[in-house]
């Protein structure tokens, strides 16, 4: 079976490839860090907060002096910041004004399937769609993204994803650094072609035959909230940065320099009990951190670069911060963040096999689960609601496994049981031949959800299979 040896088993089995673009690539640290726009709400009564977001196509500078079409929520790249409050119903209406049918899923929503943007759900060029997100969850750092089965990839490659989060009492009562020196940090590989436009392989109209970049694509330009290796002028102080790993197919492993500690406060569930110092901090497609950053050890013209260690050359770069000013900073980092609940595998109802392996797919080859290509409709597992289940997760290569609804520990990973206070993730990464064992509880609604790769070309390329709370 796989994954239960060395690597050297899956050596003919394509990685994520990097797809290089014909545009010359921008010189690092020239322009200044966006921070994506906060949506305002259309509406608001005492059910609920309203929005509109409408998926359009938009003509931006990414790359200096080049034009680039995006295709993305209001037509901007990431899409609008929506700010939402724990147990405040969230109605997000989507309008699709592109040329190509979308789904918009809440990644890390607890969200009742209607509303999921489960990957049919089409909602067709000039329609739109409601969905509503009771948001009976923790404080959050989500983020929402296109869905569209067998499109994800080049959808999200495209422009379609933005930030999500979601606030609560416990976390506002921490003195952590809240607004501007609070900032979502949206990190992303992307490709240009020559005239500056995006650049993503040729697909046919059928999953499974898009060799070479099967693996996952990989762009040589590293955005941040749509900037290329942008600059952030901060002051000599605190700073919570919310990182997400919105690539494809890329996993970055980032750290500062001339050094520093990154401090992270949450995970893709919300926050930790306890701040982790780290050195390095890995983050595959997907996942969330939520760090401080302190700059007052730094003098006023210090430089300090975020880099990816996971990276060569300019995809060893993310971004840079320019220390250029002191600041009143009356910010802390408490010793407790937060509670969070263990859960007891001796409370488990049952413990499930899923495999991630390539495979054969439609004459060409794809990825499985369990051998089997994603089939919309074919349920793979039916959870009872209420129960807690554990979930056995083995990879071929490197995949960035998601479960939709349920919140996930991880247990143990190739049988061992992992050490620490247990943390809420909704992403695991899967390395070369893992096996990794995760416990989840199904809780608030039944019906339909989808599991999957978080490798976009994966997902597209049939990693995915659908599960039923019942
Ligand atoms: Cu971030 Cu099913 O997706
Ligand atoms: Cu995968």
């Amino acid at each position: 079976a796989a994954g239960t040896s060395g690597c050297s088993l899956f050596a003919g089995t394509p990685q994520p490839r990097l797809l290089p673009s014909a545009a010359p690539l921008p010189a690092p640290f020239r322009v200044p860090l966006p921070v994506p726009v906060i949506a305002k709400p259309t509406r608001t009564d005492g059910a609920a907060d309203y929005y509109d977001l409408a998926q359009r196509a938009a003509d931006l500078e990414i790359l200096p002096g080049l034009t680039t079409r995006i295709r993305g929520y209001d037509g901007s790249f990431p899409g609008p910041t929506i700010q939402a409050r724990s147990g405040r119903r969230t109605v997000v209406r989507v309008s699709n004004g592109l040329d190509a049918p979308t789904v918009t899923h809440l990644h890390g929503g607890h969200t009742p399937p209607e509303s999921d943007g489960y990957p049919t759900d089409l909602v067709q060029p000039g329609t739109r769609r409601d969905h509503t997100f009771p948001l009976d969850q923790r404080a959050a750092t989500l983020w929402y993204h296109d869905h569209r089965m067998d499109y994800t990839g080049p959808q999200v490659w495209n422009g379609l994803a933005g930030f999500f989060l979601v606030g609560d009492a416990e976390e506002e009562a921490l003195p952590l650094p809240a607004g501007e020196r609070d900032i979502p940090l949206m990190i992303c590989d992307r490709s240009f072609a020559a005239d500056g436009s995006m650049h993503y392989p040729g697909f046919a109209d059928r999953p499974g035959v898009r060799e070479p970049y099967m693996g996952g694509v990989l762009g040589d330009v590293i955005l941040v909230n749509g900037a290329p290796w942008p600059e952030l002028r901060v002051a000599r102080a605190r700073y919570r940065l919310r990182l997400l790993n919105a690539s494809n197919a890329r996993a970055y492993e980032l750290s500062l320099s001339p050094g520093g500690t990154i401090v992270q406060i949450g995970s893709d569930g919300g926050l930790l009990t306890a701040p982790k110092p780290l050195s390095r901090l890995r983050l595959a497609p997907a996942e969330r951190a939520d760090v401080i950053v302190d700059f007052s050890a730094h003098r006023v013209g210090d430089h300090v670069e975020l880099r990816n260690l996971a990276g060569e050359g300019p995809q060893a770069r993310v971004m840079r911060f320019l220390v250029d000013r002191a600041e009143k900073d009356d910010s802390a980092i408490p010793r407790t963040l937060s509670v969070v609940e263990r859960l007891d595998p001796a409370k488990a109802r049952m413990t499930r096999d899923f495999e991630f392996t390539s495979g054969s797919l439609h004459g060409g080859t794809g990825w499985l689960i369990n051998g089997r290509p994603y089939a919309p409709g074919r349920i793979e597992a039916r959870p009872r609601l209420g129960d807690v289940e554990i979930w056995r997760l083995t990879s071929d290569v490197a995949h960035p496994v998601h479960l939709h609804l349920a919140h996930f520990q991880v247990l143990s990973v190739n049988g061992e049981r992992q050490a620490g206070p247990p943390e809420w993730k909704d992403t695991v990464e899967l390395r070369d031949a893992q096996t990794v064992e995760i416990i989840t509880r199904f809780t608030g609604y039944r019906g339909r959800y989808v599991m999957h790769c978080h490798n976009l070309e994966h997902e597209d390329m049939a990693m995915m299979a659908d599960f039923e709370v019942v």
